[in-house]
């Protein structure tokens, strides 16, 4: 049986959570909220009784466990609720628990309708509620060294990027959730939405075009389409061609993302790792050292440390709702062009639905710049400094967190390298 962790270290009370779905990451949820220092939970919820068993297995018989939430509700008082239900039916469950108080840290996506999605913050706005989404990639290893060589300006202004994602998903397999099996646009919704959120965030630029298909090729297990490619323009000038797949037929995956800049380029070659720097016309690819992460685990783990800094001091560091209107937006207008065979304009597509976004496209001026983004909802109240997507008050590098932590993981004081020290490494 797994124990709670020892409650050493923070200068804050615990926070008591209460976890709503405790399905396939639902459970991963369960694991780091019960080793987090900083949160106690008071409840879980699931109407499956094979998951409440697996809590009380896992976390022994006292654990509390509830079928539905209007009894959770009533039996504990949470401040925060993690959310980790299937992404279909999330309206009327965010908004009751927003309205009985709770701050939300929704799994991605908020919701798989724009509407639904819109509403739930609309009514987060309306009563000052707080609520974060768990864009666990923003704190993977890759992901804070890429942005940060980027903005560093080494390699001069990204142009022109490329991100490929073959998998290979067995929608049967035991591990995995059955409801993207018929779900609509399973691939879109569900992963590429990711990749859509680094692009965004990665190049601190907002997407101002799309054009895009979807498909299903003839032996797919999906109902609805497991191919997305699509070409995004950004406001900061970049054209990126993204092609996404659940439907490749290896057994052995692939994931390729390069980022063309003014002096060279970046070079990933792996979801969780292998990312590279290469020098203006050369070939050889510098790999850049990075700490070691479980997948899946301390991603997570760090995103969760960035939204309970932002509940106990008010700051904007973590994925916030408003942010994620802007990926949903992108994420719909993919959908939105694939359907009518047209390029969307992100920003009047967005206007449509009340979500503000750059309003034209803005020269990117210098790599340093950031881009202050305006989200039109209110800020809650105690937030006092940070844009609504964290941009003035991001995690640097060397920084360390209330518990002496730092919130990337395990590199050491200071910068990721600078590119030359680790020139001519191969390709792993
Ligand atoms: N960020 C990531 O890397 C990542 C990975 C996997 C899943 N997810 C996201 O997590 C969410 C859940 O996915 P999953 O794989 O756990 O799905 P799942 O189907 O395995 O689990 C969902 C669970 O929610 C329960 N549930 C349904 N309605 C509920 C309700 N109203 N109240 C409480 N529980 C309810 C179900 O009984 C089930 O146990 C999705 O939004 C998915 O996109 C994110």
């Amino acid at each position: 049986m797994e124990s709670e962790s020892e409650r050493q270290g923070s200068p804050y009370d615990l926070v008591p959570v209460v976890l709503v779905g405790v399905g396939v990451r639902g459970r991963m949820w369960a694991r780091i909220l019960a080793r987090e220092p900083g949160v106690h939970v008071v409840g879980y919820v699931d109407p499956d009784p094979g998951a409440r068993a697996w809590v009380r297995e896992t976390f022994g018989a006292n654990a509390r466990c509830f079928a539905h939430h209007p009894e959770a509700l009533t039996g504990t008082k949470p401040a925060l609720a993690v959310v980790a239900t299937p992404p279909m039916e999330r309206r009327a469950l965010c908004v009751a628990l927003a309205d009985a108080g709770y701050t939300l840290l929704v799994e991605k996506p908020l919701s798989a309708d724009l509407v639904d999605a819109t509403a739930i913050a609309n009514r987060c706005q309306q009563i000052g509620q707080r609520c974060w989404i768990a864009m666990n990639f923003r704190y993977a290893a890759t992901t804070v060294a890429a942005r940060t060589i980027l903005q560093r300006g080494e390699l001069g202004l990204p142009g022109l990027a490329n991100m490929t994602y073959w998998r290979n998903r067995d929608g049967g397999s035991p591990g995995l959730n059955k409801y993207p099996l018929t779900m609509r646009q399973p691939m879109l919704w569900e992963q590429a939405i990711h990749h859509l959120d680094l692009i965004r965030h990665i190049y601190d630029s907002d997407v101002i075009t799309v054009s895009a298909t979807t498909s299903n090729p003839p032996w797919s297990e999906y109902a609805d389409d497991t191919t997305v490619c699509a070409t995004l323009t950004l406001a900061n000038g970049m054209t990126v061609q993204y092609t996404g797949t659940w439907s490749a037929r290896t057994a052995r995956d692939s994931f390729l993302w390069r980022t063309d800049c003014a002096r060279g380029a970046l070079v990933q070659t792996a979801l969780f790792d292998g990312l590279h720097i290469v020098h203006d016309g050369t070939e050889a690819m510098e790999y850049v050292p990075l700490p070691v992460q479980e997948p899946f685990m301390d991603d997570i783990r760090l995103l969760l440390r960035a939204v309970l800094h932002d509940f106990h001091t008010g700051d904007a560091c973590a994925p916030s709702i408003d942010d994620h209107l802007r990926t949903l937006a992108v994420t719909a207008a993919i959908e939105a062009s694939a359907e009518h065979g047209l390029r969307v304009h992100v920003p009047t597509f967005a206007a449509a639905l009340g979500i503000p976004m750059l309003p034209d496209v803005v020269a990117y001026d210098a790599p340093a710049r950031r881009f202050t983004q305006s989200s039109g909802l209110k800020r809650p109240k105690g937030a006092t400094r940070g844009t609504d997507n964290g941009s003035d008050c991001r995690w640097r590098w060397g920084e360390r967190d209330e518990y002496g932590l730092s919130p990337r993981g395990a590199w050491g004081e200071g910068d990721p390298p600078r590119s030359g020290r680790h020139r001519g490494r191969e390709h792993r």
